[in-house]
Protein backbone atom coordinates (compact mmCIF):
# COMPACT_ATOMS: atom_id res chain seq x y z
CA UNK A 1 0.00 0.00 0.00
CA UNK A 2 2.75 2.53 1.13
CA UNK A 3 3.85 3.78 -2.22
CA UNK A 4 8.10 4.32 -2.58
CA UNK A 5 9.52 7.06 0.08
CA UNK A 6 10.47 10.30 -1.76
CA UNK A 7 12.25 11.83 1.39
CA UNK A 8 13.45 15.50 0.60
CA UNK A 9 15.95 15.31 3.25
CA UNK A 10 17.50 12.10 4.85
CA UNK A 11 15.99 13.18 8.75
CA UNK A 12 12.39 14.56 7.39
CA UNK A 13 9.49 12.03 6.62
CA UNK A 14 8.19 11.65 3.17
CA UNK A 15 6.23 14.85 1.82
CA UNK A 16 3.16 14.31 0.57
CA UNK A 17 0.83 17.14 0.43
CA UNK A 18 0.90 20.47 -1.41
CA UNK A 19 2.16 22.46 1.77
CA UNK A 20 5.22 19.85 2.38
CA UNK A 21 7.24 21.85 -0.14
CA UNK A 22 7.27 25.21 1.35
CA UNK A 23 7.82 24.00 5.25
CA UNK A 24 10.65 22.07 4.14
CA UNK A 25 11.99 24.83 2.22
CA UNK A 26 12.10 26.76 5.15
CA UNK A 27 13.40 24.18 7.55
CA UNK A 28 16.17 23.20 5.62
CA UNK A 29 16.96 26.94 4.62
CA UNK A 30 16.84 27.56 9.32
CA UNK A 31 18.93 24.77 9.02
CA UNK A 32 21.50 25.37 6.61
CA UNK A 33 22.03 28.68 7.93
CA UNK A 34 22.60 27.41 11.23
CA UNK A 35 25.33 25.09 10.48
CA UNK A 36 27.13 27.85 8.09
CA UNK A 37 27.12 30.13 11.19
CA UNK A 38 28.36 27.35 14.10
CA UNK A 39 31.20 26.59 11.39
CA UNK A 40 32.77 29.79 10.88
CA UNK A 41 31.59 30.65 14.98
CA UNK A 42 33.65 27.67 16.34
CA UNK A 43 36.62 27.69 14.09
CA UNK A 44 37.09 31.17 14.13
CA UNK A 45 36.95 30.79 18.09
CA UNK A 46 39.85 27.81 17.83
CA UNK A 47 41.68 29.66 15.14
CA UNK A 48 41.80 32.54 18.31
CA UNK A 49 42.48 30.53 20.81
CA UNK A 50 45.36 28.75 19.21
CA UNK A 51 47.49 31.78 17.93
CA UNK A 52 46.82 33.96 20.22
CA UNK A 53 47.63 31.69 23.30
CA UNK A 54 50.06 32.87 25.92
CA UNK A 55 53.66 32.24 24.88
CA UNK A 56 56.69 33.47 26.62
CA UNK A 57 58.72 35.84 24.66
CA UNK A 58 55.58 37.47 23.33
CA UNK A 59 54.33 40.11 24.14
CA UNK A 60 50.66 40.45 25.96
CA UNK A 61 47.75 41.18 23.10
CA UNK A 62 46.00 44.58 23.62
CA UNK A 63 42.31 44.14 24.49
CA UNK A 64 40.13 45.16 21.70
CA UNK A 65 37.20 46.73 23.46
CA UNK A 66 35.46 48.50 20.17
CA UNK A 67 34.74 48.58 16.45
CA UNK A 68 32.18 49.82 15.05
CA UNK A 69 32.03 48.48 11.42
CA UNK A 70 32.11 45.29 12.88
CA UNK A 71 29.49 45.69 15.68
CA UNK A 72 27.28 47.10 12.73
CA UNK A 73 28.15 44.10 10.43
CA UNK A 74 27.16 41.64 12.62
CA UNK A 75 23.79 43.19 13.48
CA UNK A 76 23.10 43.77 10.01
CA UNK A 77 23.62 41.03 8.12
CA UNK A 78 21.42 38.95 10.38
CA UNK A 79 18.85 41.08 11.57
CA UNK A 80 17.97 40.91 7.20
CA UNK A 81 18.22 37.56 7.43
CA UNK A 82 16.09 37.15 10.46
CA UNK A 83 13.79 39.52 8.72
CA UNK A 84 13.52 36.91 5.47
CA UNK A 85 12.83 34.07 7.44
CA UNK A 86 9.62 36.13 9.79
CA UNK A 87 8.14 37.02 5.70
CA UNK A 88 8.77 33.43 4.77
CA UNK A 89 7.71 31.95 7.53
CA UNK A 90 4.58 34.86 7.98
CA UNK A 91 3.46 33.57 4.34
CA UNK A 92 3.67 29.34 4.73
CA UNK A 93 1.76 30.30 8.11
CA UNK A 94 -1.00 31.86 6.63
CA UNK A 95 -1.45 29.29 3.46
CA UNK A 96 -1.71 26.63 6.08
CA UNK A 97 -4.13 28.97 8.27
CA UNK A 98 -6.11 29.26 5.39
CA UNK A 99 -8.02 26.36 3.73
CA UNK A 100 -8.81 26.65 -0.04
CA UNK A 101 -12.65 27.20 -0.95
CA UNK A 102 -14.59 23.86 -1.54
CA UNK A 103 -12.19 22.28 1.02
CA UNK A 104 -13.90 19.04 1.88
CA UNK A 105 -15.06 19.33 5.71
CA UNK A 106 -14.69 16.79 8.32
CA UNK A 107 -15.32 17.08 11.74
CA UNK A 108 -12.54 15.65 14.32
CA UNK A 109 -12.82 14.52 18.00
CA UNK A 110 -10.08 13.39 19.81
CA UNK A 111 -10.85 11.18 23.01
CA UNK A 112 -8.99 9.12 25.27
CA UNK A 113 -7.30 7.49 23.49
CA UNK A 114 -8.93 7.70 19.78
CA UNK A 115 -9.46 9.88 16.63
CA UNK A 116 -13.27 9.83 15.60
CA UNK A 117 -13.75 11.57 12.27
CA UNK A 118 -17.14 12.30 10.68
CA UNK A 119 -17.17 12.92 6.82
CA UNK A 120 -19.70 13.87 5.11
CA UNK A 121 -19.10 11.00 2.65
CA UNK A 122 -18.65 8.14 5.00
CA UNK A 123 -20.33 9.01 8.10
CA UNK A 124 -18.58 8.20 11.52
CA UNK A 125 -15.39 6.47 11.80
CA UNK A 126 -12.61 5.62 14.12
CA UNK A 127 -9.35 5.97 13.81
CA UNK A 128 -8.90 5.89 9.68
CA UNK A 129 -9.54 9.39 7.52
CA UNK A 130 -10.42 8.29 3.87
CA UNK A 131 -9.50 11.29 1.66
CA UNK A 132 -9.06 11.75 -2.12
CA UNK A 133 -6.05 12.77 -3.83
CA UNK A 134 -5.22 16.18 -5.11
CA UNK A 135 -8.25 17.31 -3.53
CA UNK A 136 -7.86 19.97 -0.50
CA UNK A 137 -9.59 18.55 2.93
CA UNK A 138 -9.99 21.18 6.22
CA UNK A 139 -10.40 19.29 9.33
CA UNK A 140 -12.63 20.60 11.90
CA UNK A 141 -11.05 19.64 15.34
CA UNK A 142 -12.11 19.42 18.95
CA UNK A 143 -12.03 17.36 21.79
CA UNK A 144 -14.08 15.76 24.41
CA UNK A 145 -11.65 15.19 27.25
CA UNK A 146 -8.41 16.27 27.42
CA UNK A 147 -5.95 18.20 24.99
CA UNK A 148 -4.90 16.38 22.67
CA UNK A 149 -3.24 17.15 18.78
CA UNK A 150 -3.62 15.81 15.32
CA UNK A 151 -0.44 15.27 13.52
CA UNK A 152 0.37 14.08 10.35
CA UNK A 153 4.39 14.39 9.63
CA UNK A 154 3.76 13.35 5.66
CA UNK A 155 1.81 16.84 5.38
CA UNK A 156 3.43 18.89 7.50
CA UNK A 157 0.68 19.61 9.57
CA UNK A 158 -0.35 19.65 13.26
CA UNK A 159 -3.06 21.40 15.28
CA UNK A 160 -4.45 21.12 19.02
CA UNK A 161 -7.61 19.36 19.79
CA UNK A 162 -9.06 21.12 22.47
CA UNK A 163 -12.32 20.07 24.35
CA UNK A 164 -14.98 22.75 24.42
CA UNK A 165 -13.29 24.99 21.08
CA UNK A 166 -12.95 24.23 17.88
CA UNK A 167 -9.71 24.30 15.57
CA UNK A 168 -8.73 24.31 11.91
CA UNK A 169 -6.11 22.34 9.80
CA UNK A 170 -6.35 21.86 6.22
CA UNK A 171 -4.10 20.08 3.46
CA UNK A 172 -4.14 18.44 0.43
CA UNK A 173 -2.69 15.39 -0.13
CA UNK A 174 -0.31 14.72 -3.28
CA UNK A 175 -0.14 10.56 -3.51
CA UNK A 176 -1.96 8.18 -2.67
CA UNK A 177 -1.45 5.65 0.27
CA UNK A 178 -1.54 5.63 3.78
CA UNK A 179 -0.52 8.22 6.23
CA UNK A 180 0.43 8.09 10.05
CA UNK A 181 -1.18 10.36 12.29
CA UNK A 182 -0.04 11.15 15.99
CA UNK A 183 -1.37 12.48 19.14
CA UNK A 184 1.03 14.82 20.19
CA UNK A 185 -0.21 16.47 23.09
CA UNK A 186 0.18 14.00 26.65
CA UNK A 187 -2.96 12.84 27.04
CA UNK A 188 -2.90 9.62 29.43
CA UNK A 189 -1.84 6.21 29.41
CA UNK A 190 -3.20 5.38 26.15
CA UNK A 191 -1.82 8.86 24.68
CA UNK A 192 1.40 6.49 22.32
CA UNK A 193 -1.37 4.55 21.26
CA UNK A 194 -4.02 7.28 20.19
CA UNK A 195 -3.06 6.62 16.69
CA UNK A 196 -4.64 6.72 13.48
CA UNK A 197 -4.10 6.48 9.37
CA UNK A 198 -4.77 8.87 6.62
CA UNK A 199 -5.51 7.23 3.50
CA UNK A 200 -5.74 8.57 0.59
CA UNK A 201 -7.39 7.24 -2.14
CA UNK A 202 -7.33 7.47 -6.01
CA UNK A 203 -10.37 9.86 -7.41
CA UNK A 204 -11.78 5.98 -8.87
CA UNK A 205 -11.47 3.72 -5.56
CA UNK A 206 -12.60 6.79 -3.72
CA UNK A 207 -15.97 7.01 -5.61
CA UNK A 208 -15.79 2.81 -4.91
CA UNK A 209 -15.27 3.11 -1.06
CA UNK A 210 -18.40 5.49 -1.27
CA UNK A 211 -20.36 3.39 -2.62
CA UNK A 212 -19.14 0.09 -0.61
CA UNK A 213 -19.45 2.21 2.80
CA UNK A 214 -23.58 2.83 1.90
CA UNK A 215 -24.13 -0.98 1.49
CA UNK A 216 -24.63 -3.13 4.20
CA UNK A 217 -22.07 -5.87 5.03
CA UNK A 218 -22.77 -9.28 6.47
CA UNK A 219 -21.50 -10.59 9.39
CA UNK A 220 -18.66 -12.74 10.13
CA UNK A 221 -15.65 -13.15 12.73
CA UNK A 222 -13.27 -12.71 9.70
CA UNK A 223 -14.69 -9.10 9.32
CA UNK A 224 -14.84 -8.64 13.18
CA UNK A 225 -10.97 -9.49 12.88
CA UNK A 226 -10.23 -6.77 10.62
CA UNK A 227 -12.67 -4.55 12.90
CA UNK A 228 -10.33 -5.44 16.02
CA UNK A 229 -7.32 -3.58 14.33
CA UNK A 230 -9.36 -0.63 12.21
CA UNK A 231 -11.78 0.58 15.55
CA UNK A 232 -8.45 0.00 17.51
CA UNK A 233 -10.11 -2.45 19.72
CA UNK A 234 -6.44 -4.06 20.32
CA UNK A 235 -5.25 -1.21 21.98
CA UNK A 236 -7.16 -2.21 25.33
CA UNK A 237 -7.83 -5.61 24.54
CA UNK A 238 -5.43 -8.46 24.27
CA UNK A 239 -6.60 -11.56 22.17
CA UNK A 240 -4.17 -13.61 24.37
CA UNK A 241 -5.16 -13.10 27.88
CA UNK A 242 -2.11 -10.23 28.16
CA UNK A 243 -3.80 -7.31 30.61
CA UNK A 244 -4.05 -4.50 29.11
CA UNK A 245 -6.47 -1.60 29.13
CA UNK A 246 -9.53 -3.58 29.41
CA UNK A 247 -10.11 -7.56 29.70
CA UNK A 248 -8.67 -9.71 27.40
CA UNK A 249 -10.67 -11.35 24.54
CA UNK A 250 -9.35 -14.47 24.69
CA UNK A 251 -11.48 -17.13 26.21
CA UNK A 252 -13.87 -14.56 27.24
CA UNK A 253 -16.89 -16.07 25.88
CA UNK A 254 -19.64 -17.53 27.49
CA UNK A 255 -17.61 -17.02 30.71
CA UNK A 256 -19.20 -15.85 34.22
CA UNK A 257 -17.73 -12.37 34.48
CA UNK A 258 -17.17 -10.56 37.87
CA UNK A 259 -18.55 -6.92 38.08
CA UNK A 260 -16.86 -4.18 40.26
CA UNK A 261 -20.64 -4.00 41.43
CA UNK A 262 -19.82 -7.68 43.15
CA UNK A 263 -22.63 -9.06 40.90
CA UNK A 264 -21.69 -11.49 37.76
CA UNK A 265 -22.97 -11.57 34.27
CA UNK A 266 -22.81 -14.04 31.31
CA UNK A 267 -21.16 -13.35 28.39
CA UNK A 268 -23.55 -14.04 25.81
CA UNK A 269 -24.69 -11.70 22.83
CA UNK A 270 -26.65 -9.24 25.04
CA UNK A 271 -23.92 -8.15 27.49
CA UNK A 272 -21.39 -7.72 24.50
CA UNK A 273 -23.74 -5.33 22.21
CA UNK A 274 -23.95 -4.01 25.70
CA UNK A 275 -20.46 -3.63 26.86
CA UNK A 276 -19.35 -2.55 23.04
CA UNK A 277 -22.58 0.32 23.06
CA UNK A 278 -22.37 1.47 26.54
CA UNK A 279 -19.21 0.13 28.07
CA UNK A 280 -20.20 1.97 31.69
CA UNK A 281 -23.16 0.10 31.80
CA UNK A 282 -21.27 -2.82 33.51
CA UNK A 283 -17.81 -2.45 34.92
CA UNK A 284 -15.49 -5.45 34.69
CA UNK A 285 -14.47 -5.55 38.59
CA UNK A 286 -10.60 -4.83 39.34
CA UNK A 287 -10.53 -2.08 35.57
CA UNK A 288 -10.85 1.02 35.58
CA UNK A 289 -13.82 2.44 33.19
CA UNK A 290 -11.93 3.52 30.59
CA UNK A 291 -13.48 2.72 27.60
CA UNK A 292 -15.83 4.53 25.08
CA UNK A 293 -19.03 4.46 24.12
CA UNK A 294 -19.44 2.68 20.60
CA UNK A 295 -23.26 3.87 19.97
CA UNK A 296 -23.34 5.81 16.39
CA UNK A 297 -19.58 4.41 15.39
CA UNK A 298 -20.76 0.86 14.42
CA UNK A 299 -23.18 -0.62 12.69
CA UNK A 300 -25.16 -3.41 13.20
CA UNK A 301 -23.28 -5.90 11.26
CA UNK A 302 -19.78 -4.91 12.37
CA UNK A 303 -21.52 -5.39 16.04
CA UNK A 304 -22.19 -8.89 15.24
CA UNK A 305 -18.88 -9.49 13.08
CA UNK A 306 -16.88 -8.37 17.10
CA UNK A 307 -19.02 -11.07 18.69
CA UNK A 308 -18.58 -13.42 15.83
CA UNK A 309 -14.76 -12.97 16.54
CA UNK A 310 -14.64 -12.74 20.29
CA UNK A 311 -16.77 -16.04 20.14
CA UNK A 312 -13.86 -17.67 17.83
CA UNK A 313 -11.28 -16.90 20.13
CA UNK A 314 -12.57 -19.68 22.84
CU1 LIG B 1 -4.36 12.17 22.72
CU2 LIG B 1 -2.07 12.19 23.35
Amino acid sequence: MQPEVARPFFMLPSADSTLSADVDGLFLFVTYLSIFFFTIIVAGMAWFVFQYRDRPGRPKVKQVSHSTVLEVTWSVIPTILVIFIFIWGVKGFMDMAVAPRGAVEVQVTGKKWQWEFDSPDFGKSLNELVVEVDKPVKLILSAEDVLHSFYVPDFRVKMDAVPGRYTTLWFQATKVGEHQVFCTEYCGTGHSAMLAKVVVLSAEDYAKRKAESQSTGEISAASGEKLYSSKNCKACHSIDGARVVGPSFKALWDKDESLADGSTVKVDENYLRESILDPNAKIVATYPPAMPPYKGLLKDHEIGSLIAYIKSLQ
